[in-house]
This record gives structure tokens, sequence and C-alpha cells, in this order.
């Protein structure tokens, strides 16, 4: 799953008005949840629209190498059959989690759980970021772990005989964080409990709670969420059915909204409320957007989301919405490009150790395209109303968000919008590109290339 350094570079050229209906792949959250709880659950769990990207792909193979059995027939369905929470097998080989953090994360928290080692490895984007955030509370529930490189990939944990339930305050706002403590304390004998003083994606108490987990969330004392699991839960098996994920859903939805005359629809969309902060950001920016067909479904809101080309204007993000759209502000930032004013957005220090420092990756990409914009520490001002938008090449540094944000600039800008690589699309949003020159997109391999 690693990544040739050399990269595929492609550019993305001013484009007709987009139009069209589309579906985006499965929610990446719930699709690796999906497979890790059906490990971990005696009989068949079966999944329907599972993301199908190296992310995701890994995650089913690490299940795999843990003993679960995990299959897909020809119609896309997948099927587990786990071994039951304490019922992971020792792995005989390493599990390379490639580009995941979501899929390694989580797993250590599943793998911390039970009395196996296994090894874990990423490729180079993986092999920088911090671990130390999930190991820091395994550790204390009894997880050996050896790390020669300051609690980063690659590493190996053992999980104790016996798991000690903890309460754990999450320094950080992060849904990998608290959902590897609430999986290793799965196998434990007690009560496992999780304090978050910001709200994030809550698709592991959901699902859990959807497999027979006694898992409850209160409102603590200053209005933090209060989660605590029962340890060692007989789970039992689901149907699930997984939602378009709203953050490959905002590549399409930014670019109908900058590139003029666009009208486009992206249907079934995950539309949980710790997702959209995307949305609610569009509409205050003043985005034609409306949600159409709104439903529910396995407990969660789906609905399509309708765009039109539209006018929008700067605004200034609160940050405490980070968390419901921490995916989204190099899409947003693109957006912002194209904007009357400046946006300001504030409170991103996380995105400084995702696939890469997002943070960097935007201001240099905005700038080599002749949008001026100033980084802070923690916060991004992207100055709107730039005439000529384009022109410039974005290194994507292993990141897919990155690289599908520029090529969305591109298709609205006044010179192409060359990116290094798309090779790492393919971990989340394998069908991006061929989605977008549906709606009407122009990509073309760069002219100058060397
Ligand atoms: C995710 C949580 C977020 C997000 C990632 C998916 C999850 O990471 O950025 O893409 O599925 O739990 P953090 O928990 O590090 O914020």
């Amino acid at each position: 799953m690693a990544h040739a350094s050399a990269g595929t570079p492609l550019s993305a050229l001013a484009s007709g008005p987009l139009t069209g209906r589309i579906r985006v792949p499965g929610d990446k959250s719930i699709s690796h949840r999906s497979l890790m709880f059906g490990a971990v659950t005696v009989g068949e769990t079966r999944i329907e629209g599972l993301l199908e990207a190296e992310d995701v792909l890994g995650t089913a193979a690490a299940m795999r190498a843990l003993g679960a059995t995990v299959t897909r027939d020809g119609e896309g369905l997948w099927r587990v059959s786990g071994l039951g929470v304490g019922g992971l097998l020792e792995p005989e080989s390493v599990l390379d989690f490639g580009n995941a953090g979501t899929g390694s994360r989580l797993t250590m928290g599943l793998v911390g759980g039970h009395a196996v080692a296994a090894t874990f490895v990423g490729d180079a984007s993986l092999s920088r970021r911090p671990m130390g955030r999930v190991l820091d509370p395994l550790r204390r529930m009894g997880v050996e772990v050896i790390a020669r490189k300051g609690d980063r990939l690659p590493l190996t944990l053992r999980g104790p005989d016996t798991v000690i339930p903890i309460e754990y305050r999450v320094p950080v706002p992060s849904a990998q964080v608290k959902s590897a403590v609430l999986l290793c304390g799965l196998n434990s004998p007690g009560v496992t409990t999780v304090i978050e003083p910001v709200a994030t994606r809550d698709h592991t108490e959901r699902m859990l709670v959807g497999f027979g987990a006694a898992l409850e969330v209160t409102a603590g004392p200053a209005g933090e969420r209060v989660i605590r699991l029962q340890g060692r839960p007989s789970l039992k098996p689901q149907a699930i059915t997984v939602p378009g994920d709203p953050s490959s859903a905002a590549f399409a939805i930014v670019a109908g909204l900058i590139v003029p005359g666009s009208d486009v629809t992206v249907e079934n969309v995950l539309l949980n409320p710790l997702r959209t902060g995307l949305f609610t950001t569009l509409l205050e920016m003043g985005a034609d957007l409306t949600i159409e067909n709104e439903r529910v479904t396995g407990g969660e809101r789906i609905g399509d989301v309708h765009v039109r080309s539209s006018r929008l204007k700067g605004v200034a993000v609160p940050p405490e919405r980070a968390p419901s759209m921490i995916d989204e502000y190099p899409i947003l930032s693109v957006a912002a490009a194209f904007a009357e004013g400046d946006t300001f957005m504030d409170g991103l220090e996380e995105l400084r150790v995702k696939e890469s420092d997002r943070l960097s990756a935007v201001a240099h990409g905005l700038a080599a395209n002749g949008v001026p914009v100033e980084e802070g520490e923690t916060s991004l001002k992207v100055i709107g109303g730039t005439r000529r938008i384009g022109g410039g090449t974005v290194p994507t540094h292993l990141d897919h968000r990155i690289a599908m944000s520029f090529l969305v600039m591109g298709l609205a800008g006044q010179a192409p919008v060359t990116v290094d690589d798309t090779a790492t699309i393919a971990t989340s949003f394998p069908s991006f590109l061929g989605l977008m020159t549906g709606l009407g997109a122009r990509f073309e391999a760069p002219q100058s290339a060397d």
C-alpha cells in the first residue's frame, strides 16, 4: 500500500457547468467500524455499501489476520464472521495500515484488549503521525507497547491478560482516541469511562449500541460527554447499510458551488450532526444548498445534498465547529478562495497531524495558485476576491484530501491547477475522478511534466 514518491501528477482545467446526480462511496468511519465490530461479534455481520478503498481494505485485511472471516460477494455484499469479544487471534504477519489513521488507531484499541502481540506498520505519512495519544491510555489499561521511534509506527502491542477498565478524559478532540479506549475496554471486566470535553463523531457509540453493547452517554457538569461502556458484552451480528461519506461528497458539493452555472446533487449522504459542519458553514457563506429526501436509516439521518453555483462570501468559522468538519477544511479553503471577502478559520491545531500538515499544505497550495493566505499556528485566513486563480503545482504530501481539494480548485480557476500525485486518492475515494468527469469536470496530464 506504499505510494511511490514519484507520484502521478494531474491538472484540473476550467470546466463548463457541472451537472448531474451522483452517489459517493460509503462513509469511511462507519466502514472501518463495521468490519472491526463484526470481527468481535459471533455470527455473520453483513455490510452493504462498504467503502472499497485502500484504507478500509487494509482494515479488512487486518481483521482477517486477527482471525475473522471477511468475504465479499459478486454484488458487493461484505460478510464478517467474528470471534466474539476477547476472541481475536495473534496475527502471523505485521498489520499494514498504509495511509490509514483510523484503521491503525482503532485496531490498536481492539488488539490492546486481547492477550496477543501485533506489529503495526504504515506508509511514510502514517509513520510520521503521533500515536502517543492512543498509546497513553492503552498503557494505563495494561497494554505493553514496544515503539522505538517515540510512539510512532512501526510499533508492537501486546494486550494484558485482563484489561484494566479506566476513566479517561480525552485531551484532544479525537474520535479515534475515544474509540481506541472504548474498543480496548470492550474486553475489560468492568466499566470503561471516556469523558469528551468536546463532542466528536459518535459512530463508535451509536454502532456499539446497535451491536447490543451496554453503553450510555450522559452530560457531565460542564456539558462534557460522559460515555460509559460495560465490558465483555455479547455482541449480536448486524445488517449494516453504509451511507454515503459526507467528507467525500464535500468535493462535488463545493465544485458545484464554485463552477459557474452548475447544478449538482449528491444522493444518500450521511447527515450525522457531528459531521455536517461544512454544510452549515457553506450556508453561512451564502451557498444555494438544500437537503432533499431527508430520511433516517440505521439510526442515522441521510439525505440528498443539492447545490447550485453561488456567489459565496467570506465568513469567520467558529472554532467549536472544528470537530464536525475536521476533514473538510482543505475543501472549505478552496471555496473560500472563490468567495468575496476573507474567511477566517481558527482552532485548527489538529490539522497539523492529519495525513499531512494540512494547515501548511493548504496555505502553500493556495499561495502557489495566486490566492493570498495567512497561516497562523492554529488558524488560516483566506483572502477572497482573487481575479486569477490557478497556474500552480501543489505538493500533496501523501494526502488524499489535499489532492482532491486542489483538483476541485482547478475546475473553477482561470488557469489549470496541478497536483503532484493523485495515487493517494485511492485511499478514500477511488471513483473521484470518474464521478467528477461524469459531472463535466476536465482533467489532463500536466502539459509541462518532465
Ligand atoms: C475519524 C476521526 C477523525 C477524522 C478521521 C476519521 C474516525 O480523526 O479526521 O478522518 O473515523 O474516527 P481524529 O480522531 O484524529 O480527529
